[in-house]
Order: structure tokens, then C-alpha cells, then sequence
């Protein structure tokens, strides 16, 4: 770590010790400028931190952290295509997928703004011939469903975004999304499908990932049995890298859109792996979508770390991970249709930070990446804010709220958006004892009533939250939320010094998988030289399989 990395850190432990005696209501109370100093804006979108165990000193330490850690050098690295992946040697240069500024941006010594516009242009094109009717299947039909098979980011963000945002589908074919290698996945989904107006898109960086392969194989087979082999070139697009394999795979050539190493899985749907989300709203729409995420590249690039909101978002986060020591921070959108938005933000935060070595392979002295999580309020209400309330870990919690409605139901909304507010402030404002007693005793309970159920209705505050609100959950604000989580995550991986655009993490398991793959399939294998757990699991599965 850098000495003066070491040293911020330290000052910010010695500053905990003063913030840990103070409360956030009573911060308020000191100053009324509160949520103003402590609220960051990009245009419409209001980015509240004034929920927080913070001051301006905290603030201010924070960033000195973030300076010490040369946050702003490694931003410009990110940004000038530099091979930030330093294990896999490559840029993680998505950014460059949603500039449509016509500026040149140099990967590699090559300027790609050309290259990523011809493939933008040919994959919302297709998209848009989808929709229309003019590409059709096989016999004729024009397509009424679309299955995108993939998994991990090759699923996560279209999946996400094609939920989120349904209602711009107009009437566009309805988009379905196939990740697991479970058969229950595939099958669940294609009971719903005619086969002569579904079009299968194999997403998949690699095009190796076992799970999408399996997928890819048994779709084709149903295509085979329904239609016929003739059947096939008709009914599958591709999106991947590896457009050798593709062209193994029988997809037509001009149904194969590629995208490059240096776009990560997680940061990919920005790239052609949105063709399921373009499908879905139309080209017009995608774009805005694009536009989004561009407005907060250029607010992360160009605003000061003091009011730079995915700095900010990073910060607030460090604090509570390294010097309060939280081992989570949920997620809650106040938004039915960000029911997925928690899911995609594990891969994207847990898979880009979730590492124990710093960027030279040195072992980490800090803790990283929480555990990310969450539920849309209000049914996370019901379910697991008891804990977030009263339970003995503090849980940060970041809301998610939309100014409008997308359904014109006025009293949903308000009602909704009540909660959202609600539930920060009883976060923060918590219930102390005196006041649970006076609640009982004004009802009239009994003294030793009131002594045994007091303790219960206790809630400690003091919890912390920030409420992101935007105006209305569009293709534009979607961008521009997903962007601010990635830079947050990229933020928190310059502090922490770690490469978060690798995940060598996920090899060993799938590496021991394909081994067992034969051992599992075939049960008359033997089960020599596999540990006592393992050979007595697959045995019992294998009594159990009769
Ligand atoms: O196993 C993890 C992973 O490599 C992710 O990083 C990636 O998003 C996912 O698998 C899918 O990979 P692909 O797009 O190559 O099929």
C-alpha cells in the first residue's frame, strides 16, 4: 500500500473514533445546510449522502485518501484505453462504446470509433428488422419472441435492462432470457415459444462458456426437431468475440456481431451483447440508453472529486468497509421493475472487486468488495429490514427512487415513494428507549408491561443510507445509473489497488467441473482420488437416481 494511502487510512480510523459518539439526526440539527452540502447532482438525477456517519472533515479525509491513492491518474489511465487489465493485458475501455461524440478514441494504437459505430449500426439494425417483421423464421412468420442465451454478463445487464425497461417495448417481439445450465431454465421458457417465430441469440464473449454452449446446443436441437436442420441459420443470431467459433456454430455471417477483449463481460452491455435490449425498445431508445451512461463518463472525467457522484458513491463506501468494518451494503430500488438491478450489481461489484491481492500480486491489507444485495422495497419491507433495522450488523443501504411513475397511477407512486423516504429516515432516526416507553405508557400498559416488551421496540438509528432520485426510470436514467455503479466500482478498485477487470476467481471451479462433468455422467466411473465429501456426494446422487 502507498505510504500516504496508509497514512489517510489511519486518519480516517482516528476520525472514526469522533463520528462513532455523534448522530446523524442531531448532524442535521447542527447544521440546516445538511442535505444541500451533502447532496451531489447530475442534472435531473439527485444523488443524496446526507444520511451518513459524515462531516466535511470526513469528507475531506475521504479525499485525501482518494487523491493519495492517485484516483485521478488512474481515471485518466481508464479513460486514455492504457492496459488497465494488467493480468490479462488488455484496456477495459467500454466507455468508448457510448461515446458517440465522433471523437477518436485510441485502443492499441488504432483509433476504434469507426468500428464500434459500423457494429453499433449493423446490430441495431438488425434489431430494428426484428421488430419490424423483415427478418423472419423460416417459414415465413415474422418473430414474436427472442430467447438471448447467455449467462453472466452476457445475461445479467440485458436481462436487467430488458425488465427495467418493458415499457418502451411497444410492439416489439417479447425478449426472454435463458442463463442456467439447469434444464429447467431452457425448458420453462420454450414452453411458452412457438419455434416457427422464436429467434434464438447466443451471447457469449468467449463462446466457450460451458453453460451457454449446452444451452446453445439443445436450442438448436429443438430447432432441428421442429423445423427441420434447413431450419437453423433462420432462427439464431450471435453476439461474441470469437467469431471463428460462431461461424463453427452455423449462425450466418451477417448475423454474427462481434465486440473486443478489451470490453469485459460485466461492462458489456453497451456493446452488441445489448442486441436482446435493442430488440426490446428499438434503436432509438438503446441509444438513449448509450447517451445515459455517456453523460456520467463525462461527469466522472470532468466534475471535481467533491461532487463527482460515483467518487463519492466509492467513498462513502471505503468508509464503511475499511474503517467501520461493514461486510455489506444492499441495494433497494423503490422500482418493481429494477427487480434484477441488485443481481446484475453483484457480478459488476463482486466480480470486479472481489479479489485479496493488490494489481502486483502483493496479498491486500484491506478488506474489498462487500457483499452486494438486495430486493425492491416495498417487499424487501416484509422480508428482511427487520434485520436492516435491528439486527446486530449495520447494513449501508443505497435507495433507488423515481420521481415519476412509469404506470399513470399517481397513488401507487406517492405511496410507494413514501415508503422509500420513510425507511431511510427510520434508518437513521432509529427509537430510543425513553421514547418506546412514552409510546407505551400514553397507550395505557402496564409498568412491568412496558419494562419487559421496551426492549423489543428499541430501534439503536443511526443507520446509514444514501437515496439516489432520478426522474423517471427511462432508457437514459438506466444508463446513467448502471454507469455510476461501474465508475463507483472502478473508484473503489483504484483505493484498494486492485485489477477489477479480471476474475481469475471463477477458473478453479470451473476447471474441477469439467473433470467431475464425466464422473457425474457416467455412474459406472469409478471414484478413486476424489476427497471423501465430493466421492460420497456423487454416490448419493447416484443411489438416490435409482
Ligand atoms: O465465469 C465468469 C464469466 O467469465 C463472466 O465474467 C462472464 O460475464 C461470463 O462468464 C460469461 O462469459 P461469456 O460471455 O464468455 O460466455
Amino acid at each position: 500500500m502507498r505510504p500516504d494511502v496508509t497514512t489517510a487510512l489511519a486518519t480516517l480510523e482516528a476520525h472514526r473514533a469522533e463520528m462513532g459518539h455523534r448522530r446523524i439526526v442531531d448532524l442535521f440539527e447542527e447544521d440546516k445546510q445538511r442535505f444541500t452540502k451533502f447532496s451531489a447532482r447530475l442534472d435531473d438525477l439527485l444523488f443524496d449522502y446526507s444520511k451518513h456517519a459524515i462531516n466535511e472533515t470526513t469528507l475531506a479525509h475521504l479525499l485525501t485518501l482518494a487523491r493519495a491513492a492517485d484516483v485521478e491518474g488512474k481515471r485518466a489511465a481508464l479513460f486514455s484505453g492504457a492496459h488497465v487489465n494488467n493480468t490479462e493485458d488488455r484496456a477495459a475501455h467500454h466507455m468508448a462504446l457510448r461515446d458517440m461524440s465522433g471523437n477518436a478514441t485510441m485502443i492499441d494504437g488504432h483509433n476504434v470509433t469507426g468500428e464500434i459505430g459500423r457494429v453499433r449500426k449493423a446490430f441495431l439494425n438488425f434489431a430494428m428488422q426484428v421488430r419490424d417483421g423483415s427478418i423472419r423464421g423460416a417459414r415465413g412468420a415474422p418473430f414474436a419472441d427472442v430467447v438471448n442465451i447467455g449467462i453472466g454478463g452476457s445475461d445479467l445487464g440485458p436481462a436487467m435492462a430488458a425488465r427495467a425497461l418493458s415499457p418502451f417495448r411497444g410492439s416489439g417481439p417479447r425478449v426472454h432470457f435463458v442463463s442456467n445450465v439447469d434444464g429447467a431454465d431452457l425448458a420453462d421458457t420454450l414452453k411458452t415459444l412457438n419455434p416457427a417465430t422464436t429467434l434464438f441469440i447466443i451471447s457469449s464473449k468467449t463462446f466457450t462458456t460451458q453453460e451457454t454452449m449446452k444451452n446453445a446446443q439443445s436450442a438448436r436441437m429443438y430447432i432441428v426437431k421442429q423445423l427441420g436442420e434447413k431450419a437453423v441459420p433462420d432462427h439464431f443470431a450471435a453476439v461474441s468475440t470469437k467469431l471463428d467459433l460462431v461461424a463453427k456454430f452455423g449462425i450466418r455471417k451477417e448475423r454474427v456481431f462481434g465486440f473486443w477483449d478489451w470490453v469485459g463481460g460485466r461492462y458489456s452491455i453497451w456493446s452488441s451483447i445489448g442486441l436482446s435490449l435493442a430488440i426490446t425498445i428499438g434503436s432509438a431508445k438503446f441509444t438513449e440508453f448509450l447517451r445515459g451512461a455517456h453523460d456520467v463518463d463525462k461527469h466522472f472525467m470532468e466534475t471535481p472529486l467533491e461532487s463527482n457522484i460515483p467518487v463519492l458513491m466509492a467513498l462513502l463506501g471505503v468508509w464503511y468497509r475499511n474503517v467501520w468494518g461493514y461486510g455489506s451494503h444492499a441495494v433497494i430500488p423503490y422500482d418493481q421493475r429494477l427487480g434484477r438491478f441488485s443481481a446484475y450489481l453483484q457480478q459488476l461489484d463482486m466480480e470486479s472487486n472481489g479479489k485479496s491481492v493488490t494489481r502486483d500480486g502483493n496479498a491486500l491489507t484491506m478488506a474489498t468488495a462487500p457483499v452486494i444485495w438486495g430486493e425492491p422495497g416495498t417487499n424487501g419491507q416484509h422480508a428482511f429490514f427487520q434485520m436492516l433495522h435491528q439486527g446486530t450488523d449495520v447494513i449501508p443501504v443505497d435507495f433507488l427512487l423515481a420521481a415519476q411513475p412509469t404506470e399513470a397511477d399517481a397513488q401507487h407512486h406517492a405511496l410507494l415513494a413514501a415508503n422509500c423516504f420513510a425507511q431511510s429516515e427510520a434508518l437513521m432516526r432509529g427509537r430510543s428507549r425513553a421514547e418506546v416507553e412514552e409510546i407505551l405508557h400514553k397507550a395505557a400498559m402496564p409498568a412491568e408491561m412496558i419494562a419487559a416488551l421496551a426492549p423489543h421496540k428499541v430501534f439503536s438509528g443511526n443507520r446509514p443510507s444514501s437515496t439516489i432520485l432520478y426522474r423517471k426510470l427511462d432508457p437514459r436514467a438506466l444508463g446513467r445509473l448502471i454507469a455510476l455503479y461501474e465508475h463507483k466500482v472502478f473508484v473503489q478498485s483504484a483505493i484498494w489497488d486492485i485489477n477489477a477487470f479480471d476474475q481469475w476467481g471463477v477458473e478453479l471451479g470451473k476447471e474441477l467441473c469439467s473433470k467431475l462433468a464425466p464422473i457425474v455422467e457416467d455412474p459406472s466411473k469409478p471414484l478413486d482420488g476424489l476427497d471423501g465429501s465430493t466421492a460420497g456426494l456423487i454416490a448419493a446422487r447416484r443411489a438416490l437416481m435409482g
